[in-house]
């Protein structure tokens, strides 16, 4: 039976995704990026491509303290928050395959960027300002973003971050598109960093199974 081209697409992007779960092994690909990066969006939908468990390391935290983000910072400070944030980061990663998504302030903290480096694959989904903004406005649940000034507070955080963030595996442009089309732009950011090479066309055309 010969397949038709669509089916041979399928197979292909099949064949693609098993190729990266194999090289990735019991690594974890985590996603890194500021505030409306899109890391939970993209990271659900990436885990299912991947057919591997997708982890949102901020609902890890708030499990584990019992209560949400707003209200550890308000209760107990920042500096609480983040020391949750490391340990949970450090467990979550001894878990994997999976995809992990952090929160944006957990690729600051070197024990944590370690432990990323040791046991597993970063992405940085890299945003431009006015991505993020749009993202961002549409919800108030980020503690650091109490005041009215967004703009103010994302710029800031982009000139402190984005150098450390530049140190990823991997870096995706988070545009203003459909999040499957940037999950289609990690899935071959990742095949090609994992060394996974792709056929040419022509071969899979005369391909019988
Ligand atoms: C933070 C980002 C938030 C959350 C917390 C602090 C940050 O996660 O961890 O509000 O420091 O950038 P998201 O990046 O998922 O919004």
């Amino acid at each position: 039976m010969s397949l038709g081209l669509t089916e041979h697409r399928k197979k292909d992007r099949e064949q693609g995704l098993a190729e990266i779960r194999e090289a990735l092994g019991s690594r974890s690909i985590v996603l890194i990026g500021l505030m409306g990066a899109g890391k939970t969006a993209v990271g659900r939908r990436l885990a299912s491509r991947l057919d591997l468990p997708f982890i949102d390391a901020d609902a890890e935290i708030e499990e584990a303290a019992g209560s949400n983000i707003s209200e550890i910072f308000a209760e107990h400070g920042e500096a609480y928050f983040r020391q949750g944030e490391r340990k949970v980061i450090a467990r979550l990663l001894k878990s994997g395959p999976q995809v992990l998504a952090t929160g944006g302030g957990a690729y600051m903290n070197a024990e944590t960027r370690a432990n990323i480096k040791a046991h597993g694959i970063s992405v940085w989904l890299r945003a431009d300002l006015k991505v993020l903004l749009k993202r961002v406005n549409r919800r108030d649940n980020r503690p650091l973003l109490t005041g009215d000034d967004h703009e103010a507070v994302m710029k800031k955080l982009m000139a402190e971050r984005y150098p450390i963030y530049a140190e990823a595996d991997v870096t995706v442009e988070s545009r203003d598109v459909p999040h499957d089309t940037i999950v289609g732009a990690v899935v071959d950011a990742l095949a090609d960093k994992l060394g996974c090479a792709k056929k040419p066309a022509k071969d899979q055309s005369r391909e019988k199974v």
